[in-house]
């Protein structure tokens, strides 16, 4: 059991007209029985960028997977106005691009350049976009040269960033990235973290990088054991160090 913040946490939570995104009371358990989601409550405005943090276990992945309805089936997810269900999934996909914490699970196609186009080219868009958003991809994640590379060859930092370029390339509405920074090189998590900054959409993104999250992350949710246990401004969550503490986050000071 988590040790119990000692105060109730005050949210912090910005107002925000028409949310993108809402979860009311998400349960979600895994065929062994394993519950892996216990009642998760959040609200994304348009244009947030919020950091998903946790220990290992927590839930992060499972609460991703649940946002283009690869886990679960009519969730209480609204997204865009949409309810997530089985009908409108294809609308909910082109909104949320989910980028996977294991690269392996994204990239299925033998060359680079396959895998970005998959997306673009499924929407049913004109080949000369299909290259141009491919280019247009790889070069925002620092890869332009890479289209004819055979991307099960590539080293994992490699694969990661091809991966979020698969994403990029539908123009989604709301990027989910799942752990972007694990084993990029401090180069390549540095352009990485200077890319999202400057990227003018929606994200959530989790991870265990706590000096990305203070650097790029107005907002922070901490999950612990399938629940929500803060949500709120990161630089005064990352001041509580009780409550780092009980749910196995470092300090940064
Ligand atoms: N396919 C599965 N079947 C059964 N249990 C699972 C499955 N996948 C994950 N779990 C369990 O669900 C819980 C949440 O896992 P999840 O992968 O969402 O955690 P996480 O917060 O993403 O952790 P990490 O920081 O290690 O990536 C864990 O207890 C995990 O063991
Ligand atoms: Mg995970």
């Amino acid at each position: 059991m988590p040790v119990k913040h000692k105060t109730p946490f005050e949210l912090i939570i910005p107002e925000c007209e028409g949310d993108l995104l809402q979860i009311q009371d998400l349960h979600f358990a895994y065929p062994d029985g394993h519950q892996a989601l216990r009642g998760i409550n959040l609200s994304i405005c348009e244009g947030e960028k919020i950091a998903l943090v946790g220990p290992n276990g927590a839930g992060k992945s499972t609460l991703m997977l649940h946002l283009n309805g690869i886990l679960g089936e009519d969730t209480p997810i609204t997204i865009a106005g949409l309810k997530l269900e089985k009908g409108n999934l294809p609308l909910i996909r082109a909104l949320v691009g989910l980028v996977f914490q294991n690269p392996d699970d994204q990239l299925f196609s033998p060359t680079v350049f396959e895998d970005v186009a998959f997306g673009p080219l499924h929407m049913g868009l004109p080949e000369e976009e299909v290259r141009l958003r491919v280019e247009e991809a790889l070069a925002a994640v620092g890869m332009d040269n890479f289209g004819s590379r055979l991307s099960h060859h590539l080293s994992m930092g490699q694969k990661k960033r091809i991966s979020i370029a698969t994403v990029l390339a539908m123009h989604p509405q709301i990027l989910v990235l799942d752990e972007p920074t694990a084993g990029l090189d401090p180069r390549a998590r540095r352009s990485l973290i200077n890319f999202l900054r400057d990227l003018p959409i929606t994200m959530l993104v989790s991870t265990h990088d706590l000096r990305m999250v203070a650097d790029l992350f107005p907002r922070m949710v901490i999950m612990d054991e399938g629940k929500i246990v803060a949500d709120g401004q990161t630089q005064l969550l990352l001041k509580d160090e009780d409550l780092l503490l009980a749910h196995g986050l470092e300090s940064l000071s």
